[in-house]
């Protein structure tokens, strides 16, 4: 499957030996997993584009474990793919060859939560929508959300920066990821958990292992900044006649909405038909060439309402939107969200997905969905546009029947050199694992991409960690 799709040569590690079995069994007693049936999920990734074929899974629970575990790796040359959630967009969670599965897993406890500041600090293994649970009991949520929730780790958001729908209000994780603690490829455990908002003593060594996948040390904790929770929440879900009609409602909204904006999404008509045909959800409003979900987060619900109110009769007076709903309780919200979040779920159940995700100057974010389609005609099944508007972040996606070379290639390089001439970039919030990995090139430039090949070499000399992932395979 893996192989003959992306060409790629196993570099000279260590093959597991039994011997290996029983050092890594006195590190981490009863979970080391060797069983075939067990190793099946975890060496395939989310989209079921890649497969791996380790033989061995660890499921450390404390950062001593995983010290002992890339110590010993690293001694023997042992390659390691460090996993969370393996929801991954980019085939970087799952070994490439036999490299040895680090599962996150078992190291899901809160270490404390600061209940004045909102800083929660917590082991890299623990689930986000359980993360958001925790916190919401006491009065905050987390700074990110993603239709990945309910599987992916912590650690996974933060090994690759992942943006999401919060990304809006909060920002990135670089800016609300405090501290976090890390394990080097020789087994070094580099603490930098600190909880502290502000702290120039020096290179802010944390940010080279957010958005690193794996490839610079395995995040065994963090320290997250949690904002309070809002007391009013309301969605707007719109249907707009045309994608320049969607812009002019972002600009309208970011006027008359102003602080309480939290959300502005889009998505096509082909992605509601998608999640129409294969999740079974319904369209709240009149069939329409986009729709947009926008929500509103504050502190005042009267004063919300009031502004929501009198940016609908603006976008609704003018023709920019033709049809809309707005929810305000919760499960009404959940709902609504759901059309947008659930999106790539019903594009994996439509066949073989070629998934691109994009920075792109606004007024150029939806052209090339409709270039592609009369490009490729009818051997795509469907090409279709969403994302996270208010971010600059396009979901460019494809589907067929089965993967096929010439819609590949149809598909490759052309859209890299369109966004390449746009300045954007050829991964927004995805990372670049083990598909996107020769890519980088088209957003980065040569000196950035040698000095990332010289950080990777002096963190992992060997390197065992995530090896054919993020690092271009040619200079
Ligand atoms: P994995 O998939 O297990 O791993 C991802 C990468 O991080 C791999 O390279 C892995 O080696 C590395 N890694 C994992 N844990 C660690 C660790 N502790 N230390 C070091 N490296 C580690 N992404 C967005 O940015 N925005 C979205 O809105 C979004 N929505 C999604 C919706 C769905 C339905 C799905 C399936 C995915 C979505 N994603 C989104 C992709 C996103 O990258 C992941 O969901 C998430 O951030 C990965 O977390 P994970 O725990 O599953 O990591
Ligand atoms: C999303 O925003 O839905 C995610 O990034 C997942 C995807 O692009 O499919
Ligand atoms: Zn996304």
């Amino acid at each position: 499957l893996t192989r003959d799709r992306y060409p790629v040569q196993r570099l000279p590690f260590s093959v597991v030996s039994e011997d290996d079995l029983a050092a890594l069994e006195r590190i981490v007693p009863g979970r080391v997993i060797t069983d075939p049936e067990e190793l099946e999920a975890p060496n395939v990734d989310w989209l079921r584009t890649v497969r791996g074929s380790s033989q061995v899974l660890l499921r450390p629970r404390t950062t001593q474990e995983v010290a002992h575990v890339l110590r010993y790796c690293h001694e023997r040359n042992l390659a390691v793919s460090p996993q969370g959630g393996n929801t991954g967009m980019v085939g970087g969670s799952t070994p490439v060859f036999d490299e040895i599965i680090l599962s996150t897993a078992l190291m899901n406890q809160v270490i404390s939560f600061q209940d004045m500041s909102g800083v929660l600090v917590c082991q890299a293994g623990c689930v986000l929508e359980e993360l958001s649970q925790y916190v919401e009991e006491r009065g905050f949520v987390m700074p990110l959300d993603l239709g990945a929730k309910g599987s992916c780790h912590i650690g996974g958001n933060v090994a690759t920066n992942a943006g999401g729908l919060r990304f809006l209000r909060y920002g990135s994780l670089r800016g609300t990821v405090l501290g976090l603690e890390a394990v080097l490829a020789d087994g070094t455990v580099l603490n930098c958990l600190t909880s502290l908002r502000k702290d120039n003593t020096g290179y802010d060594l944390k940010q080279l292992f957010i958005g690193s996948e794996g490839t610079l040390g395995v995040i065994t904790a963090v320290s997250i900044l949690c904002p309070p929770r809002p007391s009013a929440v309301s969605v707007a879900f719109l249907g707009c006649p045309g994608f320049a009609e969607v812009l002019q409602t972002f600009s309208t909204c970011r006027q008359l909405l102003g602080e309480i904006l939290s959300a502005f999404e889009f998505m096509d008509a082909e992605c509601m038909q998608l999640v129409g045909r294969h999740l079974r959800l319904a369209s709240p409003v009149q069939e329409s060439p986009f729709y947009v979900l926008i929500e509103t987060s504050g502190s005042e619900a009267g004063h919300d309402a009031e502004k929501l109110s009198s940016f609908l009769e603006q976008v609704q007076g003018s023709g920019l939107v033709t049809d809309g709903t707005l929810a305000t309780d919760q499960r009404r919200i959940q709902a609504l969200w759901a059309l947008r979040e659930r999106i790539s779920e019903a594009l994996s159940r439509d066949g073989y997905v070629y998934k691109y995700d994009l920075s792109l100057p606004l007024d150029r974010l939806y052209d090339l969905v409709g270039d592609l389609r009369t490009r490729l005609g009818p051997s795509a099944k469907h090409v279709v546009g969403y994302g996270h508007l208010g971010d600059g972040n396009l979901h460019l996606n494809v589907t067929a029947e089965a993967f096929c070379e010439s819609l590949l290639g149809a598909l490759e390089p052309y859209v890299y050199e369109w966004t390449a001439r746009q300045q954007g970039s050829v991964s927004a919030e995805h990372g670049l694992g083990f598909k996107k990995r020769d890519v980088a090139g088209y957003s980065k430039a040569p000196e950035a991409l040698r000095l990332m090949r010289q950080l990777k070499a002096l963190l992992d000399p060997r390197g065992i960690l995530n090896p054919y992932k993020t690092l271009p395979a040619h200079a």
